[in-house]
């Protein structure tokens, strides 16, 4: 269409429109009602970004966002009714030059249009050059990692390469709650300090983008190039379908596959994680088999071609929710050297404290078929690789350096994630941390979780260091940093000698407290938050979690890092992590160590405050 023709149109249409209802303009938008349940946004200005004002608990206006008359996308977004909780941004400049219009539709009950016209989204709605993304939320996490805005979970595609670990994670991008599901993107250099990046893979007329994996195809064998980044997720619409997509610029922008889907099948699969198996020469493919409680596993050359190889997992471990988030790896067991596999199959619900958890299967694969290892009486036992509430969907990055294998997790819960005590964004990933394999003293092999060594640059000034003192019926107390909130990493070595329990307390002045208590009787550490500050805005949130310490003998060995919403305790070398969130109503102050039955001693104590680069964030 010729310039002429394109604005006569415009004038036509905005007569039209005149006519059919008033149509009224605000800075470079055009608003024209409908009905009740229906407007039309025309973007006649210049901007960036179109502002979309949501409030948090309204329902759903479904927006079809219209490009030069052809439907680019369509986004579920909680326009304001009442209120503004805040404005999520919508990207203009991919449209530059080009006619976008919004087409969308509420559900709100509204009798005549003079109420749709006093709706806060209507008055509101903005052009912008700039996204106010600056953090308004005391509960942001300092040191873990956190999306700028918008709802997250699942970390997900995460791969290493030349010296940047990327991280992709489940994200809405137009509000804080779970919907319009696509590949947010973050990258480190250190694991610790995060860039965030423009998102990597969105929604497409297959569905909304679910968790897969990443790999760099080194050979070339799905033909993208040497070294492209291949990528496999699940397309989510009406039914659950794997999907690939390509980069060759290291993860930044991905390409969608014209001949999608590569995988289907007739019931719920999702979340595919692959690797390469060097000992076949081909790569290896686990999918959640959800609803059926099993993983499948295929092989494949290319990458394109799927191969459904075997399935594990019907009947065994933790059965009670939809198993999800595969991971597939070896370790050598430490100390014997012997590899071992393990299969990692998060759940949800029929976590160990109710709601999401990760259980993992230690066992063998012979490439097309994974056996778990069985106990004494020939079972295969459940094992938990944390025992917090706050830990779920973890995953390893591929191709991480060294032989690592570098996991990292969603640090909430399914129970509760959209309920927590903040608005800007919900959800931060747990600290990223190294897998390892040991055998217990059933004769079991475990995996240990330690903290990645990156994490040493968080270590700021030493604010306590005490040694050889003993714990009674009355608590020794120690204070917590308090420049920086209290942020920290403890270290505490304990001997519980012959005491029935010892109680380990973090608290503030307004008298919350999180209590971890080791339990000689039945060697356990137990976590309880019931007291730790705001916790009513879900009945699943107050709660005890328990672990297994691990360990014979009385020692006890911990390391916790505390931030602003969340405390991750590991245990004897990372032989057990606890994980849980925790929202005081102001920063905890103090430590105690108290016993009963008996006197502890604190071999050690060393709190550090949070380096000052993370603090002042
Ligand atoms: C796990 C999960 C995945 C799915 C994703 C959707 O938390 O349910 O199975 O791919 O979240 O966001």
């Amino acid at each position: 269409m010729n310039r002429m023709m394109k604005s006569v149109g415009r004038l036509l249409m905005a007569g039209v429109l005149a006519f059919a209802s008033t149509a009224y303009a605000s800075d470079g938008i055009e608003i024209h009602h409908l009905g009740v349940n229906n407007t039309l946004v025309r973007i006649t200005g210049e901007g960036k970004y179109v502002l979309l004002p949501v409030q948090d608990s309204n329902d759903d206006a479904a927006i079809s966002v219209l490009v030069d008359g052809r439907l680019e996308r369509k986004i579920n977004v909680k326009l304001s009714k009442n209120k503004v909780d805040y404005y999520v941004p919508f990207d203009l400049e991919p449209y530059s030059g080009h006619e976008v219009l919004l087409n969308v539709v509420t559900t709100q009950s509204r009798s005549n249009i003079r109420e749709v016209k006093d709706d806060a989204c209507w008055k509101n709605i903005a052009l912008s050059d700039t996204a106010d993304v600056a953090n308004r939320e005391n509960y942001r996490p300092v040191f873990h990692h956190s999306p700028l805005y918008g709802w997250m979970n699942d970390p997900n595609g995460m791969f290493y390469k030349d010296g940047v670990w990327h991280l992709y994670y489940q994200w809405n991008p137009y509000g804080s709650k779970w919907q319009n599901m696509t590949w947010g993107h973050s990258s480190s250099k250190d694991l610790v300090h995060w860039e965030h990046q423009p998102v990597a893979i969105e929604a497409n007329g297959l569905g909304a983008v679910f968790s897969g994996s990443s790999v760099v195809d080194a050979g070339n064998t799905a033909g993208f190039g040497e070294n492209a980044i291949v990528a496999l997720y699940t397309s989510a619409d009406a039914s659950q379908i794997q999907s690939l997509a390509h980069s060759t610029d290291n993860g930044q922008t991905f390409e969608i596959y014209p001949g999608n889907p590569v995988i289907t099948l007739e019931s719920e699969a999702r979340d595919p994680n692959m690797f390469w198996d060097a000992r076949q020469g081909c790569w290896v493919l686990t999918l959640a088999h959800a609803l059926d409680h099993e993983m499948l596993i295929f092989t494949s050359s290319d990458l394109k071609e799927w191969t459904l190889q075997s399935a594990f997992g019907k009947g065994l471990g933790a059965q009670d929710g939809v198993w999800e988030c595969p991971d597939l790896f070896s370790l050598k067991v430490d100390g014997s050297g012997e590899e071992k596999w393990v299969l990692v199959c998060n759940i949800n619900p029929g976590g160990p404290f109710g709601g999401s958890g990760t259980q993992y299967f230690v066992g063998d694969f012979d490439g097309k078929t994974f056996k778990a290892d069985t106990d004494s009486s020939g079972n295969v036992p459940t094992k938990w690789m944390d025992f917090g509430k706050d830990h779920y969907a973890t995953v390893s990055w591929s191709d991480a350096p060294d032989g690592r294998r570098t996991l990292i997790g969603w640090m909430s819960n399914w129970q509760y994630a959209a309920e927590v005590p903040t608005l800007q964004f919900r959800s931060a990933n747990t600290l990223p941390r190294e897998a390892g394999l040991f055998s217990g003293s059933d004769g079991q092999i475990y995996l240990s979780s330690s903290p990645s060594p990156e994490l040493a640059v968080l270590r700021g000034r030493q604010v306590v260091r005490a040694a050889n003192k003993s714990a009674g019926k009355k608590p020794r107390e120690f204070e917590l940093p308090a420049d920086n909130g209290g942020i920290c990493e403890i270290l505490l070595d304990l001997d519980c000698r012959k005491a029935d329990s010892v109680d380990i307390r973090i608290s503030n002045n307004a008298d919350e407290y999180v209590t971890l208590r080791y339990k000689a009787s039945d060697r356990t550490l137990s976590f309880d938050r019931r007291n730790s500050g705001i916790v009513d805005f879900s009945q699943d949130f107050p709660a005890v979690t328990v672990a297994p310490v691990f360990e014979e003998g009385s020692k006890l060995s911990l390391r916790l890092f505390v931030d602003r919403s969340s405390m991750e305790v590991f245990g004897n070398g990372g032989k057990f992590v606890m994980t849980n969130l925790l929202f005081p109503t102001e920063p905890y102050s103090k430590i105690s160590v108290s016993s009963l039955g008996g006197n502890a001693k604190i071999e050690g104590l060393k709190i550090f405050s949070i380096n000052d680069s993370f603090s002042s964030r």
